[in-house]
């Protein structure tokens, strides 16, 4: 089964019996006001259709782009921020080799990220690598107007057509953006780029399953089509009207731990390619629900690693954590411990493990310790890290975002907070701050 599977074992005894049958009747209330458009923010639901809606033809232009940028380009930096980053890079880092850009003779360009910070230092440095690499650029922008991937377009434009000349600069130039409005489709059309359109219905951090995570990956040589497949079919799953949906049980449970008080809600992979997909996580989380006051406020660690770091808190500090663990039942590869005749680390007790099971005694372990120390816990497993789970994956947790916001009582779909800094830095900078 390539399905994503729950286990809330780790919190059901944090919760009444009753709490949690009402908070799953309430999911199941929450899905369909999200299946009929009902709710607050109806005008951007187009996403959860997305797994079935890309169409072929779509697919064959997105991987033509992938195959013509294959043929002589090493980098492909991909300008965006939000929503227009974190989906693809959270794919790429799942389902790339962990050491992919020191991998000689790649059979796809590496792919680098910009516009998803305004730092001098990283941005000149980006620029002094593509002066020495052959490169290409993918801007991706659904309001077209956003700061910081604007900043980084116009250098990265200007320097592409410096190096290659307005002509080739049309080939290594592909935008994603809205079909008529913004700054960026007006330049695209203007200079003539290849472009893939942002359905109008999508909100950014819901927009992986489009061009705008579906390019970068396909570039990076991630089979899509697998992707969107596994989407597909967790889409059935994660829509079914019945308390056994995951996807229900999920946004059920994190909202009932919330209402007792457990505000805080960790995800914590024991999968270092998962990373980014936790900061995928807490984009679509964070961004959703954090609104009127309310809201689980989404965290990330990296276990083992951070149980080194956030490890005491995490067991000893103010209950009001929760924890979701992203375990990944099979790894790709098999490494075993072996035996050493001296045993001078004492670690021959280990002999003839995989790695792998290591790190899920350390997960199980983990999970224990968490729970007797007042951290309720939800484990999400996936079979494996492939396209088709990690689409899954993506699917799952977008629905749930979707029904947990509803029963949240907010508007998962918009995100007014995020302009005040907006106005607060365009103020500034218009009124001549800039020394
Ligand atoms: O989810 C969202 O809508 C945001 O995070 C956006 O994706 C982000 O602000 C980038 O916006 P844009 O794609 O318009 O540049």
């Amino acid at each position: 089964m390539d399905r994503v599977r729950i286990d809330l074992t780790g919190a059901a005894e944090f919760v009444a019996a009753d709490e949690l049958a009402l908070g799953l009747a309430q999911g199941v209330d929450a899905l369909q006001v999200l299946k009929d458009g009902s709710g607050g923010g109806s005008a951007f639901l187009g996403w959860i259709r997305t797994p079935e809606c890309v169409e072929a033809v779509e697919i064959e232009r997105l991987k033509e782009v992938a195959d013509d940028f294959a043929a002589d380009i090493e980098v492909v930096v991909v300008i965006g921020i939000g929503g227009s980053y974190l989906g693809a890079k959270a794919v790429i880092e799942a389902l790339s080799h962990s050491f992919d850009a020191h991998i000689p003779n790649r059979e796809h360009p590496l792919v680098l990220f910009a516009g998803q910070n305004i730092g001098e230092d990283y941005l000149w440095e980006l620029l002094e690598l593509m002066q020495r690499r052959s490169c290409a650029c993918v801007v991706i922008s659904k309001s077209g107007t956003t700061m910081e991937p604007a900043i980084a377009f116009r250098l990265i434009k200007r320097h592409i057509e410096e190096k290659y000349g307005k002509k080739e600069a049309q080939r290594r130039i592909v935008a994603i953006t809205d079909s008529s409005k913004g700054a960026l489709r007006s330049v695209a059309d203007w200079e003539g780029y290849r472009t893939f359109v942002i359905p109008d219905d999508v909100g950014g951090r819901f927009s992986v399953l489009t061009p705008v995570g579906l390019l970068p990956m396909a570039i990076a040589g991630i089979d899509i089509e697998a992707l969107m497949e596994g989407a597909r079919i967790q889409m059935e799953q994660s829509l079914m009207p019945t308390a056994e949906n995951p996807s229900v049980q999920y946004a059920a449970m994190r909202n009932v731990l919330y209402r007792n008080g457990k505000v805080i809600e960790l995800l914590a992979n024991f999968h270092p390619k998962l990373h980014f997909v936790t900061e995928w996580w807490k984009q679509l989380y964070g961004e959703s629900e954090g609104k009127e006051g309310k809201g689980i406020f989404p965290a990330g660690v990296d276990f083992t690693t951070d149980l080194h770091s956030m490890g005491q808190y995490i067991q000893d500090g103010q209950r009001i954590l929760m924890e979701t663990v992203l375990s990944v039942s099979q790894p790709e590869r098999t490494l075993r411990i072996e035996a050493e005749a001296e045993d001078a680390d004492g670690l021959n007790y280990l002999v003839g493990k995989r790695i792998d099971e290591c790190n899920k005694m350390a997960e199980l372990g983990t999970r224990k310790a968490h729970i007797d120390g007042g951290v309720p816990n939800i484990r999400i497993e996936i079979p494996r890290l492939d396209a088709h789970c990690v689409g899954a994956l993506l699917y799952f947790f977008e629905a749930a975002c979707g029904i947990s916001g509803y029963m949240l009582g907010v508007n998962p779909f918009d995100q007014p907070g995020v302009e005040a800094y907006k106005r607060e830095m365009f103020a500034l900078l218009k009124s001549g701050h800039i020394k």
